[in-house]
This record gives structure tokens, C-alpha cells and sequence, in this order.
């Protein structure tokens, strides 16, 4: 029996778990759940975003699936910092895994493409995000803000070592380094130097390299280029909705922030969409792929692909949400694709 925890957290991500959960539990999986209240409502009641002793009961797990975190009630930063940044950082979850595949080229907005299958290799704990800095004559006309940008010589090994394994296993042939080393010529500096010295170990894996601004307009014109992208924590956040948007939308990416050694979580792309939240409209689809990456991570590979194929069917067959064009509900997509997972012939194969 496997165990996992369940945050939905706020806003959409309350509803697209609950979905979520449906397509799992239409699996019939040895697997347990248990859920946990973290997010905006329990931050306002308890003044608590995840203690110690939190982390503590959450080490046991074998995986995490959370929805999404962020409400305009709470000032920003103190939820996603508090509970998303915290469980990435406390359980050195240092990769964050985004694929960004085409599944139904109807989907795209870019006129005659079919073949996007890119994956996204980001940096997770280090970086912009690293949470190094602070404030200076606070509120004064001399005020100073710093907010540093660190980078390791382990975190860039290490991040870079997994895209040139993973690229290896999975069969990609091709590896890009997305950095801004002509202008950050420290920081990224030390990207370059790992990235082609590691790289010489991977002689079956193609290297290159882009600048982040030239990257962003080339995954516009030619994102059939792409095949895995590694790049630092604050650049990956930016280019990975971009690329969602290129492959359906936030609605569809979802996405793993993996310890290899460790605790893993799965989550949607997307945030907690305060604009949409409580309506029902919001695409489950991105979190039923996240659980899609949770099953294969814990190595229910067969069952990941049938909900994969789930959400094929469901775009191919229209039933959709309105994000995507369509005019049907969370739930009734959700239900659509439990069915489907659940005992629909055409989705056996
Ligand atoms: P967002 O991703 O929540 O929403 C961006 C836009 O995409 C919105 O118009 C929203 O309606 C739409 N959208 C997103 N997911 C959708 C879905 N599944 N179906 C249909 N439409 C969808 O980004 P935002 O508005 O910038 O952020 C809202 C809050 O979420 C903020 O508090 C932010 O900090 C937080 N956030 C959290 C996470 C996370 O928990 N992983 C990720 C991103 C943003
Ligand atoms: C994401 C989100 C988070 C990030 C925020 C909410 C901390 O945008 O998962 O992409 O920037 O990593
Ligand atoms: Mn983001």
C-alpha cells in the first residue's frame, strides 16, 4: 500500500483535486490517501502555513499531490513561500519536471505545428527563489531591496546531471542549456562550465545552448527544436507557462518537483486562478496528468498511460471546459475521465 498526501489547497486547486482523486479512485490502486488542510483557510483561522512538526508527519509519504496555493485574502508570498516553496526546500525536491507535449494538434495556437514534445528540466530549490536578501531603509526614499540569486556548484551539478540522465533513459536525444551567462557572467557563468564539462560524459546526448530571450521567441517558431531544456528556477517558472500555452493551455500542463533520493510532489502548473475559482470551470485536466506523473513515478507505469490516453479521448472527443472552448463542467470532465480510466475498452490497450 502506498501512501499519499493530499493538499488541495485553494481556489481551483480544491476542485481539480477532487477530481483528480475520482480518475485515481476509478483505478482501483493499492493506494491511501490522506488529506491535509493547508492553504488560505487554514492560514486566516490559525494564523499556521506548515509547521515542523507538518514536514515531520509528511516525510512518510510516498508521494504528494497538491492542488494549487495563493488567495487574495493572503498578502502574497506567505502562502506560496510558506507551503509550496517550504515542501520543495524541506524535501530538496531540486528538479521540477514539465512536459510540454502536444496531444491533440487542434490545440495549439501556433499555425502548422503538430510535433511539440519538449521536457522542462527546472531548477527548484536555488536560484531568485533561494529566499537570500532583504531590505535596507525600509519605506524610506533610500530604500535598498536585494533579492540574490544563488547558485551552487552541487545544484547546478546535480540539475544538470539529472536532465542528461533523464534525456539518456528516456530515450531524447538532445539537451539544451537555457541560461543568460552573457549578461549574468557569475552566476550563469558557472551554469556553462558544468553543463559542457558534465556534458562530455553524454556522448550519445546532443548539447546546445540558448539565451533565455532568444529561447522564448524560438519556442514560439520553432518549439519542434526542443527536446529537453534545463534551466535555472526562475527562467523555467516563465518559459514552462509559455510552453503550456503552446500545448493546450495552463488548463493541461501539469508537473513533478521530484527528490530522486527522496519525497516527490505532484501538482498542476497552474495556481489557485482566483478569477475562475467556485464556478466549475475549471480543466481538472492539468492535475488528472499530475496524478498521471505520480502513478508512473511510483511505478504504476501502465495505469500513468491510460490516463494519459484519457485525456487524449476527452480532447479528441471535445469534452471539454471552457477554457479550452467547450461548455462542460470540472466535475462532469472529471466523471467523463473516470469512466473512461475505469472500465471504458477503447481506453485498454
Ligand atoms: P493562475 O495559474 O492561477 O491563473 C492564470 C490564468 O489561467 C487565469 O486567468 C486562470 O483563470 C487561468 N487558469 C489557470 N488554470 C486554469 C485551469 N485549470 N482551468 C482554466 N483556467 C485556468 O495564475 P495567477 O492568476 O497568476 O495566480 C493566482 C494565484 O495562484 C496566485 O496567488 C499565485 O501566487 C498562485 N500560484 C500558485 C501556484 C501553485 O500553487 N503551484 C502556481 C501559480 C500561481
Ligand atoms: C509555479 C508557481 C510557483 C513558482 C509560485 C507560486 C511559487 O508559479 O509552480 O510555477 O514560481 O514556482
Ligand atoms: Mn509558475
Amino acid at each position: 500500500m502506498k501512501k499519499i498526501a493530499v493538499i488541495p489547497g485553494d481556489g481551483i486547486g480544491r476542485e481539480t483535486v477532487t477530481e483528480a482523486l475520482k480518475v485515481m479512485d476509478a483505478l482501483s490502486l493499492p493506494l491511501q490517501f490522506d488529506e491535509f488542510p493547508f492553504g488560505a483557510e487554514y492560514y486566516l483561522k490559525t494564523g499556521k502555513t506548515l509547521e515542523d512538526d507538518d514536514l515531520e508527519e509528511l516525510k512518510d509519504f510516498d508521494a504528494i499531490l497538491l492542488g494549487a496555493v495563493g488567495d487574495p485574502r493572503v498578502k502574497p508570498g506567505i502562502l506560496e513561500r510558506g507551503i509550496l516553496l517550504k515542501l520543495r526546500f524541506h524535501f530538496d525536491m531540486y528538479v521540477n519536471l514539465r512536459p510540454a507535449k502536444l496531444l491533440d494538434a487542434r490545440f495549439t495556437p501556433l499555425k502548422n505545428k503538430r510535433d511539440i514534445d519538449i521536457v522542462f528540466v527546472r531548477e527548484n530549490t536555488e536560484g531568485l527563489y533561494a529566499g537570500s536578501g532583504g531590505f535596507l531603509h525600509k519605506n524610506t526614499e533610500y530604500e535598498v531591496a536585494i533579492q540574490e540569486m544563488i547558485n551552487t556548484r552541487r545544484g547546478v551539478e546535480r540539475i544538470v546531471r539529472f536532465a542528461m540522465e533523464y534525456a539518456r533513459k528516456k530515450g531524447r536525444k538532445k539537451v539544451t542549456l537555457c541560461d543568460k551567462s552573457n549578461v549574468l557572467t557569475y552566476a550563469h557563468d558557472l551554469w556553462q562550465r558544468v553543463f559542457w564539462e558534465l556534458g562530455k560524459r553524454y556522448e550519445d546526448i546532443k548539447k546546445d545552448h540558448e539565451y533565455v530571450d532568444a529561447l522564448a521567441m524560438k519556442l514560439v517558431r520553432s518549439p519542434e527544436r526542443f527536446d529537453v531544456i534545463v534551466t535555472p528556477n526562475m527562467f523555467g517558472d516563465i518559459l514552462t507557462d509559455l510552453a503550456a500555452e503552446l500545448t493546450g493551455g495552463l488548463g493541461l500542463a501539469a508537473s513533478g518537483n521530484i527528490n530522486p533520493e527522496g519525497l516527490s510532489m505532484f501538482e498542476p502548473v497552474h495556481g489557485s486562478a482566483p478569477d475562475i475559482a467556485g464556478k466549475g470551470m475549471a480543466n481538472p485536466m492539468a492535475t488528472v496528468l499530475a496524478v498521471s506523473m505520480l502513478l508512473d513515478f511510483l511505478g504504476f507505469e501502465r495505469e500513468a498511460k491510460v490516463i494519459e490516453h484519457a485525456v487524449s479521448t476527452a480532447l479528441r472527443e471535445g469534452f471539454l471546459t471552457p477554457d479550452m472552448g467547450g461548455d462542460k463542467r470540472t466535475e462532469e470532465v472529471g466523471d467523463y475521465l473516470a469512466r473512461l480510466v475505469g472500465g471504458g475498452e477503447d481506453v485498454w490497450f
